[in-house]
């Protein structure tokens, strides 16, 4: 399998490194797409870790290479600029950066191309997990959808937590911030996802409450929910560790990631 990759960082690298696994998905050939500025010093980091890799700065590049799957990992901006023209060209792109569909004209503009392309937009499940049966009774009536984010201190940092807050000496748990999906993913880009992915499985980006909270005490990132609908209740919390290289992303976000490329190639889709 060839696959294509935007963005170089926390997810990228470790993803690498996961498909070097004896039993990874079969992936022959990589192309990496990255900032532009940054091709030469990714060349060095990336021909480090995989010899399959070909590093581009252009989405052209990128689309011309004919990728069997592309996987974006290259927050909101990384959406706005590549998986529009990606999906037009008829390429899949698995969109890790889901709170970037919370900007309505975005999220247009995506659909329409994968229209256009007859491409599709695959919404990994990320950090969080049930989204199979969150997407699946959303058509079974009305639905209300509870999320609550939990994550330490330094996990926050460099969002408007830290005006709220002093991350530095919380002693206890601290909600900061009450909202809808849509305002969540807008003020914390970078953390919001999981709210953003369990809101478009469920009742949407405006019907789904979310609580932000900064917890010293707290095991990992941790993700809680309860679903309530006419067919089933549902209630979840995940206890994910944070990634080696970034503590927004927890690690088991880029097993999710793994496990679509998996989806993508093999035999059974599971
Ligand atoms: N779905 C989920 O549950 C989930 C969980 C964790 C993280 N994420 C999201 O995944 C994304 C990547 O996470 P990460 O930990 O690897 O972050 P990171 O900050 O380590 O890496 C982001 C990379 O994107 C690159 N980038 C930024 N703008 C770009 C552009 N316009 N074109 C090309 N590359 C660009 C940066 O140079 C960097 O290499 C983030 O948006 C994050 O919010 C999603």
């Amino acid at each position: 399998m060839h696959l294509g990759l935007i963005g170089c960082g926390n997810i990228v690298k470790t993803l690498l490194g996961f498909l070097d696994a004896p039993d990874a998905p079969d992936v022959t050939r990589i192309t990496l797409l990255v900032r532009a500025g940054q091709c030469d010093r990714a060349q060095d980091e990336i021909a480090a870790m995989t010899p399959k890799a070909e590093i581009v700065e252009e989405t052209a590049d990128l689309i011309a290479a004919r990728p069997d799957l592309i996987v974006e990992a290259a927050g909101h901006a990384g959406v706005a600029e590549h998986v529009g023209p990606c999906l037009e060209a008829g390429f899949d792109v698995v969109v890790v950066s889901v709170g970037a569909l919370s900007d309505t004209d975005l999220a247009a503009r995506l659909e329409t191309a994968a229209r256009a392309g007859g491409a599709r937009i695959i919404l990994p499940a990320g950090a969080v997990g049930g989204i199979d049966i969150v997407s699946a009774l959303s058509a079974s009536g009305e639905v209300t959808l509870t999320y609550r984010g939990t994550k330490p201190p330094k996990a926050w940092a460099g969002s408007p937590a830290a005006e709220a807050l002093d991350l530095d000496t919380l002693e206890s748990a601290a909600v900061f911030f009450t909202g809808t999906a849509r305002e969540a993913a807008a003020q914390f880009p970078k953390n919001a996802n999981v709210a953003a992915t369990l809101a478009l499985a469920g009742p949407g980006l405006d019907k789904t409450r979310v609580e932000l909270v900064a917890d010293p005490a707290a095991p990992g990132n941790v993700h809680s929910y309860e679903v309530v609908s006419p067919a089933a209740k549902v209630r979840v919390e995940i206890e994910n560790l944070p990634s080696n290289g970034n503590a927004k992303t927890s690690v088991a976000t880029i097993y999710s990631v793994l496990r679509e490329i998996r989806n993508h190639i093999g035999p059974m889709v599971i």
